[in-house]
This record gives C-alpha cells, structure tokens and sequence, in this order.
C-alpha cells in the first residue's frame, strides 16, 4: 500500500519522548517517504503545485524606506523557478511601532502594494503561489530604529531586547488588530493568494497568549480565554478583510522553550482552540521566542531533528 511503510521509528534515548527517529527496517528497502513531494496540495481554496515551500525569512532586501522591490521580486521569483510550490515573504510590519530596523517590510503604509504586486506576479509567473506573512514584534522591538516606544501587553521586558515595553491601552491594542487587517488589505490588492499571521518566535500575539509577557488584569490577561482574546480578534479581522478566497494561516510556537512560557501542552490546548474559530486554513509549528533565539533558528549542531533537546 502506497504510503504504508517506510521504516520504523525508534525511541533513541530513554527518557526522551519528544522525538523518535526514523531507522530503515532491517532486510526490507524502504519505500519513498517522499512519495506526495510532488502532489498537489490543496490549502483553504488554493491548490499549490507541490510540497515544497519556502518559510518566511527576513531578506532585508526592501527599500530604504522599507518597501518591496526588484531585488525581492527577483530573489523570490529565483526560488518558484527552481521548483518551490509557495513562497511565504518575510515578516512585514502591520504598525509603526512594529517596524524592527531598516529594510524591512511595513504592510500599513499602501506605498507597498506596487512593489507586493511585482514580487506576486514574478512568482506567480513561475507557476508558485505566494503568501505574506504579518506580525508585530511587541515588547521584541527597539525603540532605537523606530524612536517610538516599545509596546507590548504589559510592562515586562523581554530578557532579549532590556527595553521596558509600554502595556498596550485597549485603544491601541484595536490599533494593532486594524494594522494586521489593514496590512492583509494591502497583500490582497496586490495579489497575494495568502496571509501568514505571526503567532510565534515571541512576538505580539505569542506575547498575548504567554503569561511570560502578558500579566494583565483586564479582559485581555488572565484566564486563557483572555489571553486568546487579541489573537483571535486578529484572525477574525485579517479573515474578514480577506475573504474567503484567500488563505488564512497562522505561524506559532509549539512551545517558547523558556521556564514560565507557553509549552507543548499548552500549545496542544491554545492550537484547537484557535482553529476552532473555524477562520484558519493552516497552522504552522515553529519553535521558540527570542530567548531562544538560537533554537528558532538552529544551526548545524542540532543533530537532524534534534531542536528541542
Ligand atoms: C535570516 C532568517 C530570517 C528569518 N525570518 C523569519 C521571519 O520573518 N518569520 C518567520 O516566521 N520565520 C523566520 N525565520 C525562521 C525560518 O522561517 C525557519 O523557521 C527557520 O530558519 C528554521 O528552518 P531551517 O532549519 O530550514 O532554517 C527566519 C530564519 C532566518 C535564517
């Protein structure tokens, strides 16, 4: 049967039950477990050619004044012609106040859309489908590139940035719910067939939904079904700006790997419960905040599916 065998996993330390590895089965070749890499794939209402995507990944390609060019359009449009299904751009802004540092991409100002609509259709010429992903870094910023104040659910800093983060009024926290709605707008004007939400790596929704950075007193802190409450408004507003055609995915951390933030269990708690708006395509597990920095984004000392341990 097609798909049935192709090896067995062994737990290879005792005590550890996060990971098992995959091991051929003695005297039987292993089948392909790459059998679908080259099937379709069908993601809310748009059918990508292949498996293969291309995660968000700052370029810092982006103009001076932080908008989408040649440059990106030609890089992006490289890789949908070596063969990727979906390209998901980098991190782009929804605020001001979100902006990390220069060349970077902001989606609040509409200046963007020419250059999103070039890089969309570069790599839509190549036969790949594109998404945007959004976020805001919350309390993970520095004030020095925006000389604005740092904002985030409470007043806690991150132990990565130092900076004492403003907590967020509920007007502003409206602000940032419009700035991803706003944003999303944009990336559809300009063709894009998706919206990534950056749940994770630590930023503001992580923020949100960890009692690490959020300990408000108000409806937004507290219980989980508070400390959902902005996340799911931000989902309900990027669904409802984009519509039902456009994909809507969710990017998080399975577990921040810090002693106080969210975990596996909590992830396997807070995962349903945002998928159940029923306004999510896809949710995508990554790992980490910027305490863990060098996890999130591992190098070569991790052995091959080894992150977490
Ligand atoms: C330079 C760089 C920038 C990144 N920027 C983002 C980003 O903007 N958004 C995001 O969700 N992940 C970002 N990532 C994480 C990647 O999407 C990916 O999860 C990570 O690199 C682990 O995959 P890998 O082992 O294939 O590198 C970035 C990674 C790198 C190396």
């Amino acid at each position: 049967m097609p798909g049935e065998l192709i090896g067995e996993r062994v737990k290879k330390d005792p005590g550890i039950d996060r990971f098992s590895v995959l091991v051929p089965l003695k005297g039987k070749p292993m089948l392909n477990p790459f059998q679908y890499l080259f099937t379709p794939l069908q993601v809310g209402k748009v059918t990508i050619r292949n498996r293969i995507f291309s995660p968000s990944h700052g370029t810092v390609f982006a103009d001076s004044d932080s908008l989408p060019n040649e440059r990106l359009a030609d890089y992006h449009a490289e890789r949908a012609k070596g063969g990727v299904g979906l390209i998901i751009t980098e991190g782009t802004a929804v605020h001001p106040t979100g902006k990390p540092f220069s060349n970077t991409l902001v989606g609040f100002d509409e200046k963007c859309i020419p250059g999103f609509r070039l890089v969309a259709s570069r790599v839509h010429d190549q036969g790949a489908k594109i998404f945007g992903q959004l976020y805001h870094r919350g309390r993970q910023m520095e004030s020095l590139h925006t000389r604005l104040p740092v904002w985030g659910p409470s007043s806690i800093p991150s132990p990565a940035t130092r900076e004492n983060p403003h907590a967020m009024s509920r007007e502003e926290i409206q602000e940032i719910v419009q700035g991803f709605a706003k944003a999303a707008a944009h990336l559809k004007e300009a063709g894009y067939d998706g919206v990534e939400i950056h749940g994770a790596h630590g930023y503001i929704l992580n923020q949100f939904m960890s009692l690490l950075s959020n300990q408000r007193e108000d409806e937004y802190g507290g219980s989980l079904e508070n400390r959902l409450r902005f996340p799911i408004q931000v989902i309900q507003a990027v669904r409802k700006t984009v519509g039902a055609d456009r994909v809507v995915g969710l990017r998080v951390s399975g577990d921040e790997l810090v002693p106080g933030g969210l975990t596996l269990e909590d992830m396997r708690e807070i995962s349903p419960r945002l998928e159940s708006t029923g306004m999510l395509d896809y949710i995508s597990v990554s790992v980490g905040n910027y305490s863990t920095h060098y996890i999130m984004i591992g190098d070569m000392i991790f052995p091959w599916g080894r992150r977490f341990i």
